[in-house]
């Protein structure tokens, strides 16, 4: 059987691959409620964006400017708090000096086309840095999440985003029917046209190190009992199975690189499109492999078509950035 003379010409080779493209991109951001930009170590291309004295967040705003220019459709929003802004509850989720509402606004104004995505959970928020609310320590070594106390404090919180102009919804929690309650509170006041993005398979994984850092969390245990285990696919599918029977428009498979099958599995077995996470600890993976090299466009083609060969239709990606800067000489 030939093979070589369907690789012979570029045009024929391009045919045997899907090209990645600046609609396939969301570019996570962090927020913080400081004036001040901070860099981020470990993280090298991406900030913790300062709202400056303003409170304009005029830096990212310029930043952004380009990046729209060259095709930019998406964004996702983190806030990063002080230490004496995180409590138990983790009120500075959607008070008003709530970074992500406030620069959300601005955003709004300021890129009328783009997509405004919410991160929703309560870890970067909270002083003991869990994703939920917590009942007592007794007798664990781990703290126990209370699922029904977590589930209405993230409602309260996707509806405040909604009504800050959200398009996009991502609980990032795992809790267990978020995504339900959060449908119901947002059709009920008026937000039936806000979409929700599910954190669907989150694997408890070591490579949300740098993410940490940028959000400058507390946090010291593990999230074994709400993040599923690194090796299972019947975690992902039983999440997948429920997540769709609660209204997601989108799920999500986190990290990406490793998780290949998994994608593969729900773009099968999905009703809605997928979307791949490459996360913080795979950004420095492929940045320390690449960076100052010739081969850093590369593997940053490799890595992220191989995401959309797996079977997923968005992409969330730090490299952003450069992906919007490489793409037109690749297609
Ligand atoms: C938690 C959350 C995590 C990330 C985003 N939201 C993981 C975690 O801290 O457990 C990781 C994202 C990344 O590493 O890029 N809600
Ligand atoms: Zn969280």
């Amino acid at each position: 059987m030939n093979i070589l003379a369907s690789l012979h010409h570029d045009v024929c080779r391009s045919w045997q691959e899907p090209n990645l493209q600046a609609k396939h991109l969301i570019y996570p951001l962090f927020i913080t409620s400081k004036s001040e930009s901070s860099i981020i170590e470990g993280f090298v291309s991406n900030k913790r964006w300062g709202s400056g004295v303003n409170r304009d967040y005029k830096e990212l705003v310029v930043h952004l400017s380009k990046l729209v220019e060259k095709g930019l459709k998406a964004v996702m929003l983190y806030g990063v708090v002080t230490l004496d802004e995180k409590d138990s509850v983790g009120t500075f989720a959607n008070c008003q000096e709530s970074p992500v509402i406030i620069c959300g606004k601005i955003l709004k104004k300021e890129f009328p086309n783009l997509l405004l995505c919410y991160d929703v959970c309560l870890c970067e928020y909270t002083d003991h840095g869990h994703c939920g609310l917590l009942r007592s320590f007794e007798n664990e070594k781990e703290p126990l999440i209370n699922t029904s106390e977590s589930v209405k404090r993230l409602c309260e919180i996707a509806l405040s985003y909604a009504q800050a102009g959200a398009h996009m919804l991502c609980p990032s929690d795992m809790m267990d029917g978020r995504i339900k309650i959060i449908r119901e509170i947002l059709n009920s006041n008026g937000f039936s046209h806000v979409a929700l993005m599910s954190y669907t398979s989150k694997k408890a994984s070591t490579l949300y190190g740098p993410f940490r850092t940028a959000v400058e969390s507390t946090f010291m245990g593990n999230r074994k009992r709400y993040q599923h285990p690194i090796g299972s696919s019947l975690t992902a599918l039983k999440a997948l199975k429920r997540d769709l029977a609660e209204g997601a428009d989108f799920v999500i498979i986190k990290p990406s690189l490793f998780y290949g099958d998994l994608i593969k599995t729900f773009s099968t077995a999905s009703t809605v499109p997928v979307v791949a996470f490459v996360v913080s600890g795979e950004y420095k993976m492929i940045y320390d492999y690449g960076h100052g090299t010739h081969t850093f466009e590369e593997i940053l083609r490799e890595s992220h078509t191989s995401l959309l060969r797996a079977g997923a239709s968005v992409i969330i990606t730090y490299f952003t950035p450069e992906l919007l800067e490489y793409i037109p000489r690749w297609n």
